[in-house]
C-alpha cells in the first residue's frame, strides 16, 4: 500500500480535488468541489445563478444547452439533487437522458469505467453524477472521460458542492447582512456530512467569519478546527446571536448505535426548537438540504416556520444548478477548443 492511500480520505480529497476542475484562464470545466475555488469562481456562480431570475423572482429559461446532451446518472437515491437538475438541464434546452441505474448492466456486473465509456460514446457533452465513493467524481473527470464535463451530483463523505452553491445563492438572496459580517451555525452531523465539508468551504471562501459547528462529540470529526470553525457542543451556545441556522439530516443508522442514543434524545440536546431559534439574530434564517427528520433534528414548527428558507433552497438549487451547468459546457468547449 502507498503512502497516499494510508492517508485519512480527507487529506487525500483535499485541494487537489480542485485543480481538474478549472480552465486555463480560471474558468470551469468540471464542478467537482468548491474547495480550491476562488471567491469570484464562487461569485461568479452566484451571479449566473440570478440571472436565471426575472424581475419578480421567477426562474426564466435559457438556450445555453441547445444541442448538448446531458446524462443524469444517480448510483445513489435522490430527491431534490436528481429533480433540480432535470429541471435545471431542460430549461436550458439540453437533450436529458436518466440512466436507469437500477435496471443498468451495472446490475450485471459491468464496470463503472465501461458503463461510462459507453455512455461517452453516446455522445453526451455532460454527466451528472451522484455515487457512494468519496472520490468518484474526481476519477471520473481525471481518469475516465475528461473529455466530458463532469458535475459532482454528491460523492460518499466528500464534497456535494451544488448543494452548498445553492445554500450561498440562499444565504445571499435571505440573510439580512453580506457574508462578511454573518455569524452562521451548522446544527448536527457533522461527521459524515458532504454538505457541511462544501458549505464550510464555500462560507471560508466568501469570507463569513464566524462559522460555528455544533454537534455531540460522536458526530464530530477530528481534526475539525483546521476547517477555521469554531466548534461547539452545547448547541444554545452555538445559535446565541447567529443569523444563518444550517440543519443536517441525522442518518437513522446512526441512531441507537454507540454514536447517538435515540431520537427522542438528540432532539432534545441538538434540535432545532422554537425556543433556540429565539437564542439567534430576530432576522436570523433556517435552512436545511433536506431530506429532514422532523422532530429528530428540527421542530415542524420551525421547518415550516416565517424564517425557514428551507423550499426556497430548492427553488435556489434550480438557478445554482443551471449557472452551474452553463459554466462548465462553455469551460468544457474552451478546453477542447484549446486542445485541438
Ligand atoms: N439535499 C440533497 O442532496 O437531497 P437529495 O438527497 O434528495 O438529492
Amino acid at each position: 500500500m502507498t503512502q497516499m492511500q494510508l492517508q485519512p480520505i480527507d487529506h487525500r480529497l483535499n485541494t487537489s480535488l480542485s485543480q481538474p476542475q478549472i480552465t486555463a484562464d480560471g474558468g470551469i470545466r468540471h464542478f467537482l468541489g468548491v474547495e480550491g475555488l476562488s471567491k469570484k469562481q464562487l461569485q461568479t456562480i452566484i451571479k449566473k445563478a440570478e440571472s436565471f431570475f426575472d424581475k419578480n423572482g421567477n426562474l426564466t429559461n435559457a438556450h445555453d444547452l441547445e444541442d448538448c446532451t446531458v446524462m443524469n446518472l444517480f448510483f445513489e437515491n435522490s430527491t431534490r439533487t436528481r429533480t433540480t437538475f432535470e429541471v435545471a438541464e431542460k430549461r436550458l434546452g439540453a437533450n436529458v437522458l436518466n440512466l436507469d441505474i437500477a435496471r443498468s448492466s451495472t446490475k450485471k456486473g459491468e464496470s463503472l469505467r465501461d458503463t461510462l465509456w459507453n455512455l461517452e460514446a453516446m455522445t453526451a457533452d455532460i454527466f451528472v453524477i451522484r455515487h457512494s465513493a468519496s472520490g468518484s467524481a474526481h476519477f471520473m473527470a481525471t481518469e475516465v472521460t475528461p473529455n466530458i464535463a463532469i458535475i459532482n451530483g454528491g460523492d460518499g463523505w466528500h464534497a456535494h458542492p451544488t448543494q452548498a452553491m445553492l445554500d450561498m445563492l440562499t444565504i445571499h438572496r435571505e440573510a439580512s447582512r453580506p457574508f462578511e459580517k454573518l455569524s452562521v451555525c451548522i446544527v448536527g452531523d457533522i461527521k459524515h456530512s458532504r454538505v457541511a465539508r462544501s458549505d464550510i468551504h464555500a462560507l471560508k471562501t466568501l469570507g463569513v467569519p464566524d462559522i460555528r459547528v455544533v454537534a455531540p462529540k460522536t458526530l464530530l470529526p477530528k481534526g475539525i478546527k483546521r476547517y477555521g470553525v469554531n466548534v461547539y457542543e452545547d448547541i444554545d451556545k452555538a445559535v446565541m446571536n447567529c443569523d444563518v441556522i444550517i440543519g443536517l439530516r441525522i442518518q437513522n443508522e446512526r441512531i441507537g448505535s454507540p454514536l447517538l442514543a435515540s431520537s427522542s434524545e438528540y432532539f432534545k440536546h441538538y434540535g432545532i426548537t422554537p425556543e433556540r431559534l429565539a437564542l439567534a439574530k430576530s432576522d436570523a434564517i433556517v435552512m436545511h438540504p433536506g431530506p429532514m427528520n422532523r422532530g429528530v433534528e428540527i421542530a415542524s414548527s420551525v421547518a415550516d416556520g416565517e424564517q425557514s428558507v428551507i423550499l426556497k433552497q430548492v427553488n435556489n438549487g434550480i438557478a445554482v444548478r443551471m449557472a452551474v451547468l452553463s459554466l462548465a459546457m462553455d469551460g468544457q468547449r474552451a478546453y477542447k477548443n484549446l486542445a485541438k
